[in-house]
């Protein structure tokens, strides 16, 4: 399609005419128990907000008014094929499960406004339990999986749950992680301490309870079943926090987004029909997992908001049981629109590069798959282009946004692609990229990429519990602005591209992960003098993080062992998602006069790509050491 012919232009305008006059009839796509007093207020919370005075429910829109309508519809399709089971679950069904759950957590003693910890593996279960906290007003946190306890211990200290919801273990691939050793471990570290801890067995395993403390979830919900315990939906503000979800910051302490509830359901809603261009009833799969903010948005939220069926997928893209997986999953189901990260599509073509599986699949109701998580590489797109033979559409956006920055929107028409560029910016987002003075750049120059304030519905209003560091982190350096933290340009036709973090964050495998928080992992082995650590090229997983070490004078352990040890301690520490292998001792770090560590150097020369030596540098003999270090061990590209 042209740029003529798309409506895109026509709708972007329209935005950028009346934002508030957009909003407002994007919101009448939602049922609300009473309607927003205005459709924004400028002089509330840290930059305006929206819809105040609204009252609604999350979980109502999701799955009640859809039970009324199209209970019989499947609503959660749970595919497992590390368990080998599969589970269809209508409307009807879903309601009647998320309302039990609902009323155990009452009786539990949670209530509106309390926070409920979720450290569950990709089952059913943990949607319902997502849902089961919006019906009663109740703000979820869920905890991704390949976390280890102390990153849980911190996560609970800062959100301070009445209750966690867990399961006696997860799976990847062919092993099975049992959750409770790791939770137990959590609330031991933890200065805070819930009530009560409601634990999943699966079959895999059993976990044991801890008395007065820890309570069977299948039996609770049998027990409220058979007294015929159902929870209502309370109502909340529409600005009430539907859920916070942490992400890595830039220091150890993760941040706690908050996301709320009305402005949340009118922003996914829209880009349901309007940019992934998907039907109600149609069979939505976004392969993330529940723990991230693509499993919050487009596993569960959006998908049940706009009445579509949506995929929970228990499985990886690879080896379970083959590169086929995802095909079998779309030709199975009837999936209309896949979204997953690239990472998943290198580790299919890596496993299977001419696509041979794909014949055995018919994938005829497949309209488009749509990439994010991290910068969506042209090889990797190309290759989906051509053995898929639909659009495949990268689209940029954070955690804290919690819906497409910037995207190719397939719902109004799709734009001309350019590999590489996630395309033009969404209604709600007017994006300019500024340079460290604060001065726009122009078109076609790189700089940080910012949002003209206020955020779109839906953006994060604030951080858990700490608004000045929420107005420090993104709203200080560029007043009147967001700072996305992503360095990029934006060129001379409107588009977008995204070229990498300008701080400490990483992108491995789709995952974000703060290599500020593994230097302090690292510096806290007694054999460490000083560190850092940086994302170098991984042909699989974009990303991988390399950690540099000096050891203390007079350390008598073998390098090598010290390096195994921190190797482990990160995995201890931060958990198996950090993915952190490589940890190199070096004579020296290479370091401007006034200290600071050169890391963009290193990570050039781990990447093979063109580097000067700074004129600042202390020692430029440094930097050439470091090479010859990555060489020796065949880490250079
Ligand atoms: N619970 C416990 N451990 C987990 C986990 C979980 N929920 N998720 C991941 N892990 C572990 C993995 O087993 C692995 O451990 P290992 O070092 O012992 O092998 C480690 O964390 C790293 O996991 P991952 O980055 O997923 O690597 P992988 O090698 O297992 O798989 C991919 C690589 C590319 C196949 C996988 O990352 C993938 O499918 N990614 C695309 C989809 C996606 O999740 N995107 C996220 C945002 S959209
Ligand atoms: P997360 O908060 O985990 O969603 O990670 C957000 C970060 O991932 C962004 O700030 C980007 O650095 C990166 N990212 C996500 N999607 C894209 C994309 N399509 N292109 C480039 N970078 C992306």
């Amino acid at each position: 399609m042209s740029s003529t012919q798309s409506r895109y232009h026509g709708v972007y305008a329209r935005w950028k005419a009346d934002p508030e006059g957009f909003w407002a009839d994007a919101a009448r796509a939602i049922d609300w128990i009473k309607p927003a007093d205005k459709t924004f207020d400028p002089t509330a919370g840290a930059y305006g907000q929206w819809f105040p005075g609204a009252v609604c429910n999350t979980c109502y829109n999701a799955v009640d008014r859809h039970a009324a309508t199209r209970g019989d519809q499947a609503a959660i399709v749970y595919d497992s094929p590390v368990t080998n089971s599969k589970r269809t679950i209508s409307y009807a069904e879903l309601k009647d499960e998320v309302a039990t759950l609902a009323a155990v957590l009452q009786d539990m003693g949670v209530q509106k406004g309390d926070r409920v910890v979720i450290y569950m593996p990709m089952i059913p279960e943990a949607a319902i339990g997502m849902l089961a906290c919006a019906r009663i007003g109740a703000i979820h946190s869920v905890v991704f999986g390949g976390f280890a306890a102390k990153e849980l211990a911190t996560r609970i200290d800062d959100a301070k749950p009445k209750a966690i919801l867990s399961a006696s273990c997860g799976i990847e691939g062919a092993r099975v992680i049992p959750y409770k050793p790791l939770l137990n471990e959590a609330i031991t570290l933890s200065a805070y301490k819930p009530d009560a801890c409601l634990i999943y067995q699966r079959p895999q395993c059993a976990a044991s309870l801890v008395e007065g403390r820890d309570a069977d979830w299948q039996a609770e919900v049998a027990k409220a079943r058979q007294a015929g315990r159902r929870a209502e939906c309370v109502p909340v503000a529409s600005t009430d926090p539907l859920y916070v979800l942490y992400t890595s910051g830039t220091t150890g302490k993760p941040k706690g987004v908050v996301r709320d509830n009305g402005g949340y359901m009118v922003a996914l809603k829209w880009t349901m029909d309007h940019f992934y261009g998907v039907e109600p009833g149609e069979v939505f799969w976004a392969a993330s997992d529940v723990g991230w903010v693509v499993g919050h948005s487009y596993i569960v939220y959006g998908p049940l908001l706009h009445g579509c069926t949506a995929i929970l997928y228990e499985g990886k893209p690879v080896g379970t049981p083959d590169a086929g997986a995802y095909w079998r999953v779309i030709a199975e189901h009837g999936v209309t629109t896949l979204f997953t990260a690239p990472t998943a599509f290198r580790a299919i073509k890596k496993e299977d590069p001419d696509a041979a599986l794909l014949k055995h699949y018919d994938l005829k109701g497949f309209r488009a798959l749509f990439l994010a998580g991290e910068r969506a590489d042209p090889d990797t797109v190309k290759w989906a282009e051509d053995i898929l033979k639909v659009p495949v559409i990268d689209h940029w956006w954070q955690t804290e946004t919690g819906w497409p920055v910037a995207g190719n929107p397939l719902g109004l028409g799709a734009l001309p692609v350019k590999h590489g560029s996630p395309t033009v910016p969404m209604p709600g987002y007017a994006l300019d990229v500024l340079d460290e003075g604060g001065q726009s750049v122009g078109r076609g120059k790189m700089g940080t990429i910012v949002v003209k304030l206020p955020l779109p519905p839906g953006c994060l209003p604030t951080l858990w519990q700490a608004e000045d560091r929420f107005r420090e982190s993104y709203l200080a350096t560029y007043p009147g602005y967001y700072n996305t933290s992503d360095a990029g340009y934006i060129d001379d036709d409107g588009y977008v591209w995204v070229m990498g973090r300008t701080d400490d964050i990483i992108n491995v495998a789709g995952h974000r992960l703060s290599t500020g928080s593994m230097e302090e992992v690292l510096a806290s082995h007694p054999a460490v003098a000083e560190c850092a650590v940086i994302g170098v090229k991984d042909s699989l997983k974009g990303e991988v993080p390399c950690g540099f070490v000096v050891l203390k004078s007079g350390v008598r352990q073998n390098p090598e062992e010290v390096e195994k040890e921190l190797i482990g301690l990160v995995r201890e520490k931060i958990g198996p998602v950090a993915a952190f292998k490589l940890a190199i001792t070096v004579p020296r770090l290479p370091k401007t006069r006034s200290g600071k560590i050169l890391r963009g150097t290193m990570k050039k020369i781990a990447d093979g790509e063109a580097w000067t030596t700074p004129a600042t540098i202390d020692d430029p003999v440094i930097l050439d050491e470091i090479g010859d270090v990555l060489k020796g061990r065949g880490l250079t590209h």
